[in-house]
Order: C-alpha cells, then sequence, then structure tokens
C-alpha cells in the first residue's frame, strides 16, 4: 500500500490501460480521479472496481480535442490535490494519408496527444512543487520512434513531442522532488485496435514482434504502476519500451 493517502490523476482512464491503471493505482490505496471523454458508463465500471480494490475515486468529463475542453475539465477538479498524475488519454483520431490532413485535423490531434499535456501538467505540478513530492507518467507510443502507421503522422510527431517533453520535465523537476516519466507502448490490445487497425496489420505486429503476441493493458499498467513506486526512486526523464521486444531502444 505504497500509494495510502496520495492521489493519481489518471486521464482516459474509462478504457483499456487508464482503466487497468486505475485498480492498480487504488490497489495500493490510492485515491484515483478517472477521467473520461465519451464513455461514461465505462468509467462507472472502473470506479466500481476501483472501490472492489479497496480504494475510492471520483469521475470526470473532460474532452481534450481543444483547448476549452481541457480548461473546463481543469477547472472541474475544482481544488483537489493531484500527487501522480498519468497523462495517459490519447487517440489517433482519424487515419489520413498526409497531403490529405486538414489543418483542424491536426490541430485536433495534437492538442488531444500532446497540447492537453502541457496544459493539464502545468496546472498541476505547482501542487506538487509545495508539498516537495510528486510523480508524473507520459503515455507516449513506440509510433514515437517509428514514425507510426500508415495515415499516422499527426499521431506519431505528438507523441514524439511528448517523449521529449517529459525529459524535459523530469530536468527541471526532479530537483523539486517530482520524477517525470513515460511509458512508450507497442500493440496492446484494446479499443484503440479495435477503431484502427485491421486483422491483418495486427498479425504483421504479431509476426514481427519476438513475443509473439500483442500486449495487454494489466502488463502495461503494471509499468506504469511501477514508475510511481519506491522502488523506482531513481529513475527520471526515461521512456519505458512494453512492447514485446518490437522495437529494441
Ligand atoms: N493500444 C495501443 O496499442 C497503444 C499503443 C501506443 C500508445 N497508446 C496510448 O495509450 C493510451 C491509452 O490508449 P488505450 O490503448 O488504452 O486506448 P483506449 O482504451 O481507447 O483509451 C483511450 C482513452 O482516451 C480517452 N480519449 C479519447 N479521445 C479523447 C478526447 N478527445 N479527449 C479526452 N479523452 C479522450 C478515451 O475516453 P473515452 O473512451 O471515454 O472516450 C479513453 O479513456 C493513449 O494515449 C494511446 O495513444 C496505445
Amino acid at each position: 500500500m505504497f500509494l495510502q493517502g496520495k492521489t493519481a490523476l489518471i486521464t482516459g482512464s474509462s478504457n483499456g490501460i487508464g482503466a487497468e491503471a486505475a485498480v492498480k493505482f487504488a490497489a495500493e490505496g490510492a485515491k484515483v480521479l478517472i477521467h473520461y471523454r465519451s464513455r461514461e458508463a465505462d468509467a462507472q465500471s472502473v470506479l466500481d472496481r476501483v472501490r472492489a480494490a479497496g480504494g475510492d475515486g471520483e469521475i470526470f468529463y473532460g474532452d481534450f480535442s481543444t483547448s476549452q475542453g481541457v480548461h473546463t475539465f481543469l477547472d472541474s477538479l475544482g481544488d483537489r490535490k493531484v500527487d501522480i498524475l498519468i497523462n495517459n488519454a490519447g487517440w489517433l483520431v482519424q487515419r489520413a494519408p498526409f497531403l490529405d490532413f486538414s489543418e483542424d485535423l491536426w490541430n485536433s490531434v495534437v492538442m488531444l496527444n500532446f497540447t492537453s499535456v502541457f496544459l493539464i501538467t502545468q496546472r498541476l505540478l505547482p501542487g506538487m512543487v509545495e508539498r516537495g513530492e510528486g510523480y508524473v507518467v507520459n503515455i507516449s507510443s513506440v509510433a514515437a520512434r517509428n514514425g507510426g502507421g500508415i495515415g499516422a503522422i499527426a499521431y506519431a510527431s505528438s507523441k514524439a513531442g511528448l517523449s521529449a517533453m517529459t525529459k524535459g520535465l523530469a530536468k527541471e523537476f526532479a530537483p523539486k522532488g517530482i520524477r517525470v516519466n513515460g511509458v512508450s507502448p507497442g500493440t496492446i490490445d484494446t479499443n484503440f485496435h479495435k477503431v484502427f487497425s485491421t486483422e491483418t496489420m495486427l498479425n504483421n505486429v504479431r509476426n514481427a514482434t519476438p513475443a509473439g503476441r500483442l500486449g495487454d493493458s494489466d502488463e502495461t499498467a503494471d509499468v506504469i504502476l511501477f514508475l510511481c513506486s519506491p522502488a523506482a526512486r531513481f529513475i527520471h526523464g526515461q521512456m519505458i519500451e512494453v512492447n514485446g521486444g518490437f522495437l529494441m531502444v
């Protein structure tokens, strides 16, 4: 129970990786702030699982595809203290060839996957600095390193920016008692791929992965939890690749 008395905000925790992280953080004693965009009922199920794990939490709505949406979400948190921030919300939004990619689509992908993290982290870091302790984990992607799949340049670029932001934040805030790291998932079997990948694409990934399978949310969430644990106390500014060996860096 190393998170007793701590509050963890996990964005995008209505499903997939974020949902599993919410339950794991609760099992270690954290109060969990669960964020969703479209799946309120799923967020409620996550809260039920959080309570079944012996913890407690609250649910918050937020659409991060516009700056206004992010600020409205942040305002809804009120003056709750956040000791642990898991910037996990993310979405490919739409696959489109680069030459057909509209400026509006580009801006919404970058806002959701990159700029929202700047806004949310900037709002919540001062409290951590005041308390002299805090943890931030940013969820990037293997796309940050390989440019992403077909039609995903804006998403991949946003995630690459997020990886760089993670390192910069780690440098600036380590002296203030805050550990900032990231997790870079490979292909994890979640809603994300039900929407954006075909079975052929997923089979190609399985064949190119030494572990011979896709990842799951549970084993990805384990790494997020580890980064907020005492066992990771000397880890700062790292992006941990969770991809079954698909890409070794
Ligand atoms: N799955 C993978 O293979 C993979 C690989 C690399 C990186 N990632 C990253 O891992 C993170 C979690 O993804 P996942 O695979 O667990 O997918 P997921 O199950 O679909 O979860 C995505 C989460 O992001 C939220 N979200 C989507 N659009 C949003 C928006 N406009 N504003 C605010 N929140 C929004 C979703 O909320 P609602 O469902 O409530 O709308 C959901 O909670 C993402 O950052 C993703 O980019 C995933």
